[in-house]
């Protein structure tokens, strides 16, 4: 047992088997499985998923304490968490389907979203996609661990690799009712970039499918005290603890560019 509660913030645990244990007081509002078969049409090597039906991640949204579900209650965001066990697709490390948000019907940005990594290594891929082609204009990669705070820009479809040996669970906060868009990605046949091993170090090659890729740009995680964003500070905590009235910009993209000028002039280039 591996216990998560000082990194989270939450009373979880990992078991022996890598799977998510919840303690007692802690509520799920809604369970997902992911399935290796759902993940064919963005594989590198499709025959390696098709028909398989055990699960490839697990999915827990609407996460939290019971004492905390009043305080909660009327928060338009919701946390959640990602469990992607160790594990292949063929040639290619497991990953998540991938997908964009939604837009905010008010100003048609899509939905921000805040990561954090609790156990295990992640790569987050991050790209501006033209379906015509397709191609890829900007990619960014962000390799995190444990703490690290990752932000998901407006206007970037991403997926997220678990390129090791350890479960990569990964928590995030986002606004409620946020659906991803998966589609894209079904039809562009995954992200910019496939992480493989052919028996050594997992490395990075361009989809195929794609007709142009933009080199990939190497990114680290940043902390960002003054929105309480920082790798010292559970994910939780801080939502609890302010109750995400420092993260009006999940509701409203529009208020992305001011909060982290750093990442909106990289996406503006
Ligand atoms: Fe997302």
């Amino acid at each position: 047992m591996v216990d998560l509660e000082a990194i989270s913030g939450l009373p979880i645990k990992l078991d022996d088997a890598g799977l998510l244990v919840f303690g007692m007081d802690v509520v799920v509002d809604e369970h997902g499985e992911r399935l290796f078969d759902a993940l064919t049409p963005v594989a590198l090597d499709p025959d390696a998923c098709r028909g398989n039906q055990s699960v490839a991640y697990y999915m827990d949204n609407g996460v939290y304490l019971r004492e905390d579900a009043s305080r909660l209650a009327d928060v338009p965001m919701r946390y959640e968490l990602t469990l992607v066990p160790p594990g292949r697709l063929g040639r290619e490390m497991i990953k998540t389907h991938g997908h964009r948000h939604c837009p905010e019907p008010r100003s048609g940005l899509d939905y921000v979203e805040i990561c954090e990594v609790l156990t295990g290594t992640a790569h987050f891929l991050m790209q501006t996609l033209e379906l015509d082609g397709p191609d890829a204009p900007m990619v960014f990669l962000l390799e995190a661990n444990p703490g690290d705070k990752i932000i998901l820009p407006p206007g970037l479809d991403h997926c997220t690799i678990n390129p090791g040996a350890e479960p990569l669970l990964f928590s995030d906060v986002i606004a409620r009712g946020v659906s991803g868009i998966y589609d894209r990605f079904t039809e562009t046949r995954g992200a910019a970039y496939l992480e493989v091993s052919d028996n050594g170090e997992p490395h990075f090659i361009p989809n195929p499918s794609y007709r142009n890729v933009a080199p990939m740009e190497v990114l680290r995680a940043e902390d960002y005290p003054e929105l309480d964003l920082t790798r010292d500070r559970p994910l939780y905590t801080a939502f609890l603890d302010g109750l995400g009235e420092r993260w009006a910009f999940l509701n409203d993209p529009r208020l992305f560019d001011a909060s982290f000028p750093d990442l909106a002039a990289l996406v503006a280039k």
